[in-house]
């Protein structure tokens, strides 16, 4: 790769792990187009009901909050948690309303830590995330952590063979085997379904945990 290219590469990679600034608002946008898919896979897995107390992790550009907004209704709750304060700042404005009804918090923190009380959930998502975070046994211990006793959590991940194939994951990715990441969950005491979402260039795979009963 030229140094141009490679420069180019590294700024969509680092924009992909934390969206800011100008670009930010672009890559925000990109973003709920290009992973809609996903992220609505994500919330059907994960079994989303009305009033229930749900979370998007990493929410970047928003549409899971949305779609989550409207799957857990008016006597539900909606947690958007992020790393990036520009993406914080972009959802308090946009889902302004629904701060105010008390429907949607919008919490900065990480899935290292997350701002969440234990057992508040019913069901968290957190999708093209986890390439961020070295600490993958962390995150899953957290997400476990804040689940209910019936609550469900996914991780959805870009295949990572086809992922590894696009220039932008060169630089600051860390692409996992699907089994790395259940493996991950399992450590955290979950029992793990795969399911896969068959889409080019980039399929999505998601690692459903929860609670054995
Ligand atoms: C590639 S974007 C994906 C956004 C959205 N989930 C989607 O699929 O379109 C990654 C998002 O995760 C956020 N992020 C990165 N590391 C994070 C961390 N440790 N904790 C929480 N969010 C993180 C970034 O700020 C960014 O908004």
């Amino acid at each position: 790769m030229t140094s141009l290219v490679s420069r180019a590469m590294a700024t969509v990679s680092a924009q992909l792990g934390n969206p800011h600034g100008l670009l930010g608002k672009g890559v925000a946008r990109m973003l709920n187009r290009t992973n809609r898919f996903a992220i609505d896979a994500a919330i059907d897995s994960a079994e989303v009901r009305p009033g229930q107390a749900v979370a998007d992790i990493g929410f970047g550009g928003g549409v899971g909050l949305s779609v989550l907004l409207r799957r857990v209704g008016p006597d539900g709750t909606v947690h958007g948690v992020e790393i990036s304060p520009d993406m914080a700042a972009r959802a308090r404005s946009r889902f302004a309303r629904e701060i105010g009804t008390g429907q949607l918090r919008v919490l900065e923190g990480g899935l290292t830590e997350l701002p969440l009380a234990d057992a508040s959930l019913d069901a968290a998502i957190t999708v093209n995330t986890v390439y961020f975070v070295d600490e993958l046994d962390r995150v899953c211990a957290e997400l476990a952590r804040v689940l209910r006793p019936a609550g469900r959590v996914v991780i959805g991940i870009g295949d990572p063979e086809a992922m590894a194939r696009m220039p932008f994951t060169a630089n600051g990715f860390r692409l996992r085997p699907v089994a790395g990441v259940s493996a991950a969950l399992e450590r955290a005491g979950l029992a793990v379904e795969h399911r896969v979402v068959d889409r080019r260039p980039i399929p999505a795979h998601l690692v459903i945990g929860r609670f054995a009963r």
